[in-house]
């Protein structure tokens, strides 16, 4: 799909479907959707009647133009009350407004640029939405089904932003460039989530970071089993082990055209398959566990972006990939491993194995005294728990660098929320012959329980612990997609990178 701006009339936009908007209560329209009606002598205005159409948040109304303006439909979508009118809501009402645009046969669709100006939302913000949402919306992951001869498949291939005025036509053009940037990673993030565990194993990960390394340029290593023991990274390959797939251990690195002004890296958890190996999980918890890779499709797909936004800071991509599963060879109950840090981890769980392998992923990317690190994983059900689908978790050693995350995340739609760790929860992991366990004993966080052993292989480096476990799939649609892998924390990481990172 192609999303553009064009500086003309509304009225005399050429389109298959063109999407205007109303305020809810208001009877007469105003702005653009005012022009659309006059000049379809008050059409709009009859059907908003008619229809009793009052404009909530996402509700639509579709109308044929019968030959008055150039547009063969409008579509009418209501933006809910005007003092309410926030990004969610441009959020919520275009996405409904594109998907209906979708399943009336669309193919071009037109649109005016919802609510910039509105509250605090400004123009470059509203375009970059759009173009965001256009993409992410109307997601479809159909590779694995038979295609259906007889009825061709219906898809929207332009969107053009309609503008009436030349001033603005250059922060439109730039929140689209942005926001495209934005959706295409997220897209590609769930891709690969959605790809089976048998597709989307260690090396079809490891393949699909050296693709996107050699397109964009960038520096990438893949670290095979023998050179990961080499470095000392026993607590990885210990996880690994049960499993007939290799394991696969990726850098990927982008360096800015002048000074890099920070260097930050960022660890995506990448088990392909979590079956819980010898602590096996019910069939019902296992169900979604192709997911678990989650953490590491956010960090490739930023990768695959990265060249679109170039942020003046360095970033360091670090993928520790590995299935857990059970064979002879698999990790045990009371087993100990040491990290490539030389920290030393009991194994009381072969289910808690995300916080394993990030133990030397972590240790790795501490190694290269990056300014910050960021982990994204799907590292606890207990996360999901406490904090739902639609919220990640967010846990850290420096409160500053955290703020910066949050605040990148809830910009960009990608809802976040703090937990504590407090010398309570780190009491938990306390273990009687190794350094640590891997599983916090009675009475501990669950969530934190893993962060507190992850913040052992950072050293003194500022660190940020994403929990994704919760927003990395989600049982219903929402404006971003439809239900299952939602690709989450791409956009989190592009929009910290390019806005945040450089000031830290
Ligand atoms: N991959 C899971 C966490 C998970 C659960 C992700 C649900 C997404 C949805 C992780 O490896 C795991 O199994 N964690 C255990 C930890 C426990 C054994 C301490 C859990 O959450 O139950
Ligand atoms: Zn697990
Ligand atoms: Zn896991």
């Amino acid at each position: 799909m192609k999303v553009s701006c064009k500086v003309e009339k509304v009225e005399k936009s050429n389109c298959d479907v063109l999407i205007v908007n109303l305020f809810e209560g208001v009877k007469t329209p105003s702005g653009a959707t005012a022009s659309v009606n006059s000049a379809t002598d008050n059409l709009i205005k009859e059907v908003i009647k008619e229809e009793e159409f009052k404009g909530s948040t996402g509700s639509t109304l579709l109308i044929r133009t019968k030959g008055l303006i150039p547009a063969k439909k409008v579509i009418v979508v209501g933006l809910g009350e005007k003092k309410k009118f926030d990004l969610w809501a441009l959020r919520k009402a275009y996405a409904a407004a594109i998907r209906k645009a979708k399943a009336s046969g669309a193919k071009t669709v037109s649109t005016i640029l919802h609510g910039a100006g509105e509250g605090d939302i400004d123009t470059r913000e509203a375009a970059q939405t759009i173009a965001e949402i256009s993409q992410l919306a109307l997601y479809d992951f159909d590779k694995y089904k038979s295609k259906d001869k007889k009825s061709p498949k219906k898809e929207v291939t332009t969107v053009t932003i309609i503008e009436s005025s030349k001033s603005k036509k250059k922060a439109i053009d730039e929140g689209i460039k942005r926001g495209s940037a934005f959706a295409k990673a997220q897209r590609l993030a769930r891709d690969l989530v959605t790809e089976p565990a048998e597709a989307a194993t260690p090396t079809m990960l490891a393949n699909t970071a050296r693709k996107i390394a050699r397109e964009n340029k960038l520096r990438i290593k893949v670290l095979d089993k023998a050179q990961c023991k080499k470095l000392g990274m026993n607590a990885f390959l210990a996880v690994g082990r049960g499993s007939d797939e290799p394991p696969k251990f990726i850098e990927i690195k982008y360096t800015p055209k002048g000074k890099a002004k920070k260097h930050i890296a960022i660890v995506g958890k990448g088990v392909t398959f979590d079956s819980g190996g010898y602590s096996l999980k019910p069939s019902k918890a296992m169900d979604t566990m192709k997911m678990d890779m989650s953490g590491s499709a956010a960090v490739i797909a930023t990768m695959s972006a990265i060249k679109d936004i170039r942020p003046d800071v360095a970033v360091t991509m670090i993928v520790a990939a590995c299935e857990n599963m059970v064979n002879g060879h698999a990790y045990k109950l009371g087993d100990v491993f040491k990290a490539m840090n030389g920290k030393t981890i009991e194994i009381m769980n072969t289910d808690a194995e995300g916080r394993v392998t990030l133990a030397d992923s972590l240790s790795y990317a501490a190694k290269q005294k990056p300014d910050a690190i960021i982990d994204l994983a799907t590292l606890t059900g207990a996360c999901v728990v406490a904090l739902g689908d639609y919220s990640t978790g967010v846990m850290t050693n420096n409160q500053k660098l955290a703020n910066k995350v949050i605040e990148a995340g809830n910009e960009i739609g990608e809802r976040m929320w703090q937990l504590p760790l407090l010398d309570e929860d780190r009491a938990k992991i306390k273990s009687p012959i190794a350094d640590m366990i891997n599983t916090g004993s009675r009475g501990g966080a669950g969530a934190q329980n893993g962060a507190v052993l992850l913040e052992n292989f950072v050293s003194d480096i500022p660190w940020v612990h994403l929990d994704i476990a919760g927003p990395a799939w989600i049982d219903s649609p929402n404006a971003y997609g439809p239900k299952g892998p939602t690709g989450v924390g791409a956009r989190t990481l592009l929009n910290f990178l390019d806005k945040y990172a450089s000031k830290i």
